[in-house]
C-alpha cells in the first residue's frame, strides 16, 4: 500500500528536504581536485548536524557513511574513503536526512573541475530525465509513466538506464512502497494520487546499463568501467504538478 501523506507530514518531509537541497548545495562547493570522500562525508555530517537533523545512510542496513559518494564509474552506494577527486572526474552526492521523524532523499552529479563533453552531456542527459519524470508524475497517471519518460528520454540521447536500482516511496521511513524502475513500459501499475510521496532516482551509464557491487557490498559499478550519473528528488504529487520537496526553494 502506498500511503497518503497529510498536510503536518507533507511539511515534516519538506523540513527534511529542504536540509537535504543546503547539504547538497554546500557539498558541491566543496568538491574539487585533491579532496577525499571522506572529507566531503565529513564535512556532510558536521552539516546535518548543525542544523538538527540526522544522516539517513548512516548504520542504515550497516551502511558506514553519512552519505553516498560514487566517482566515476561508481553508480550508486559508494562509499566515503580515501579515494581522491581528479581533474576531469565527475561524482555523484547522495543525501539522505531525517527530521522529527520523516525523511528527505535527493542525489546530484557534479563535476571535478574540467570534464570531457561526452561526461557534460551524461550529466545534462540524466538531470532531464529526472525533470521528464516528474513531469510525467502527476494525479491520475500511471506509475509505470515514470519509467517510460526516464527510459525513452535516455536512450533516444544514446545513454543506458540501470534497472538494478530503483527510486521509493519515502517519508517516515526512507524506503517505502512503491518502487519506481527508471524503465518500462506506460500506463502500468497503480494510479498516481495527491498525497503520495515519491523519490525518483535515475542512474544512467555512458556504455552499458549493467552492473555490479563491490567486495565492500555497497558500491555498484558499471560493468564496462564507462562513467554513469544519478539524479534524485523527493517529490509529492498534487492536484497540478509535483511539487519537489528536495529544492532548495
Ligand atoms: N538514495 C539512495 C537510495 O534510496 C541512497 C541509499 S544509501 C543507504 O537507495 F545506505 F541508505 F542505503
Ligand atoms: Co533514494
Amino acid at each position: 500500500m502506498i500511503s497518503i501523506k497529510s498536510k503536518s507530514e507533507l511539511q515534516k518531509i519538506r523540513n527534511s528536504g529542504l536540509i537535504v537541497a543546503k547539504t547538497l548545495k554546500y557539498l558541491k562547493s566543496k568538491v574539487k581536485p585533491g579532496i577525499t570522500t571522506r572529507q566531503l562525508d565529513l564535512e556532510a555530517a558536521n552539516f546535518i548536524k548543525k542544523h538538527n537533523a540526522r544522516a539517513a545512510f548512516l548504520n542504515y542496513h550497516g551502511y558506514p557513511g553519512s552519505i553516498c559518494a560514487s566517482i566515476n564509474e561508481e553508480v550508486v552506494h559508494g562509499i566515503p574513503g580515501d579515494r581522491v577527486l581528479l581533474e576531469g572526474d565527475i561524482i555523484s552526492l547522495d543525501v539522505g536526512v531525517e527530521l522529527a521523524g520523516y525523511f528527505g532523499d535527493s542525489a546530484i552529479t557534479v563535476a571535478v573541475g574540467k570534464i570531457s563533453d561526452q561526461n557534460k552531456k551524461l550529466i545534462e542527459v540524466t538531470r532531464d530525465a529526472l525533470y521528464k519524470a516528474i513531469d510525467v508524475a502527476r494525479k491520475d497517471n500511471y506509475l509505470s509513466d515514470i519509467g517510460y519518460a526516464v527510459q525513452s528520454y535516455v536512450e533516444k540521447a544514446g545513454f543506458a538506464v540501470v534497472r538494478d536500482f530503483v527510486g521509493h516511496g519515502i517519508g517516515a521511513k526512507l524506503h517505502e512502497e512503491p518502487q519506481i524502475p527508471n524503465f518500462g513500459k506506460p500506463g502500468n501499475g497503480v494510479k498516481l494520487r495527491p498525497g503520495m510521496v515519491l523519490a525518483i532516482e535515475p542512474m544512467v551509464n555512458l556504455g552499458t546499463w549493467k552492473v555490479e557491487v563491490l567486495g565492500d557490498g555497497w558500491t555498484a559499478v558499471t560493468q564496462d568501467d564507462s562513467c554513469s550519473a544519478h539524479f534524485e528528488h523527493t517529490i509529492c504529487i498534487t492536484n497540478s504538478k509535483a511539487k519537489i520537496l528536495t529544492a532548495l526553494n
